[in-house]
């Protein structure tokens, strides 16, 4: 029997860690851009599950091909070939111009295996060159070692001994990053474009000096495009866009449409710093994440879908700018790329408070850090769901200002 959202925040209540500071609706489904709640109320979603549902919801041929795949073989171990997990390996070796792909199903395990096959690399080199730099105000993940490369030491309090070895430098300072490198540090890793931190992008040609300095001093280049690739930036790779190759990139969210699936994408150079063994997992790479990620990968890098983001992209930025212009005394700054884009609200006084009121109008967005208001909305939107919300936006924004 349906249960009321009385009933189902009281089991929660009960039943579940309390980690989540959750918006108190219930989410029974959803199509397209929208999802509707447990008594039928209808919402336009900009966050798209966190920048995951980069197709929307329900998206026919992704439904059917996880179906498919569900009939026929959902999980079958490592220890035996798909043509799913290959297939969906050539297309991200492919895309990124790099070597050999591992799946994994988080960000979080993206980035543990992508530190720790550049740990490998580097010991073969010289055993001390294991100094992996991170940047301030990124986000990496919750396992120990993600959570110790992310720069924000809230994250970190209370759950040490952290991992040794992980240094932080300012994102887009390229000065302090050349300052600290040497020829022990194994790894320079960072988002291509800070997501959580609150929507940074790098300026001033700095990820082509990174890329020099990590060449100087023989470190790998990591870039974390968990929440920037797969299309979002109106590349299929970030790093497309600011003329850069890393030699590591991870991927997760969007990777699979919503099935948990992580990534990291190797040269092959480094690849074979891992025999077997050497790394593994039992979930990681199945046939029923790779079959969705066969979806998206089929999807997103056509032309028009990223030239789609593009132009949406461009479009809400100027509506968000607009806003800002109407609202000066609330909206700092508008940042961002493609359909990752950021308000930052001159104070953190009314961000959580937005936000509900959205909701309340029927629109999902997201605030991140207490004051960036965050759009992370599904790749498909058009203009007209642009506009659907930057209506509801302007009139909750008036409300502060
Ligand atoms: C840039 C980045 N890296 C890593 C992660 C961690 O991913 P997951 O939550 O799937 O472990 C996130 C999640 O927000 C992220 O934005």
């Amino acid at each position: 029997m349906k249960q009321t959202d009385q009933e189902i925040f009281a089991t929660d209540k009960a039943s579940y860690v309390p980690v989540f500071n959750r918006y108190k609706i219930v989410l029974d489904h959803g199509e397209g851009v929208y999802v509707w709640d447990n008594n039928g109320k209808k919402y336009i979603d900009f966050l798209g599950g966190i920048a995951v549902n980069v197709l929307g919801h329900a998206y026919k041929p992704l439904v059917d091909a996880v179906a498919e795949q569900a009939g026929k073989l959902i999980h079958c171990s490592n220890l035996y070939y798909t043509q799913a997990q290959a297939d969906a390996a050539a297309k991200l070796v492919k895309l990124s111009g790099l070597g050999k792909a591992f799946f994994g199903n988080s960000g979080a395990e993206a980035n543990e295996g992508a530190i720790k096959i550049a740990r490998k690399y580097a010991h073969a080199i010289d055993p001390e060159k294991s100094q992996i730099i991170t940047a301030w105000n990124s986000f990496h993940g919750r396992t120990l070692a993600t959570l110790t490369a992310t720069g924000q030491p809230h994250y970190q309090e209370g759950v040490g001994p952290l991992p040794a070895g992980f240094d932080y430098v300012h994102y887009n300072d390229i000065e302090e990053l050349e300052s600290l490198m040497s020829d022990k540090t194994a790894a320079v890793m960072l988002e291509t474009i800070q997501g959580e931190g609150g929507v940074y992008t790098p300026e001033n040609d700095y990820l082509k000096k990174v890329r020099a300095l990590c060449d100087k001093h023989h470190a790998l280049l990591i870039f974390d495009e968990i929440q920037a690739g797969i299309g979002r930036s109106g590349k299929f790779f970030a790093y497309e866009k600011y003329g850069v190759k890393p030699d590591i990139v991870t991927l997760a969210k969007g990777l699979a449409g919503g099935v948990p699936i992580g990534a990291f994408i190797v040269t092959d150079e480094v690849a074979a710093a891992f025999k077997p063994g050497d790394h593994g997992t039992t979930f990681g790479g199945n046939p029923l994440a790779c079959a969705a990620a066969n979806v998206v990968l089929d999807t997103v890098p056509q032309a028009e879908f990223l030239h789609n983001v593009e132009t949406v992209g461009s479009y809400f930025k100027d509506k968000l700018a607009a806003l800002k212009d109407k609202y000066p005394t609330l909206i700092k700054e508008v940042r961002g790329t493609g359909l990752i884009l950021g308000a930052e609200l001159t104070s953190a006084e009314h961000g959580r408070d937005i936000v509900n009121d959205c909701l309340e109008k029927g629109a999902i967005i997201n605030c991140t850090v207490g004051k960036v208001l965050r759009f992370i909305p599904p790749l498909i939107i058009t203009q007209e769901q642009v506009d659907e919300v930057v209506a509801v936006l302007d009139d909750v924004l008036r409300k502060y200002a």
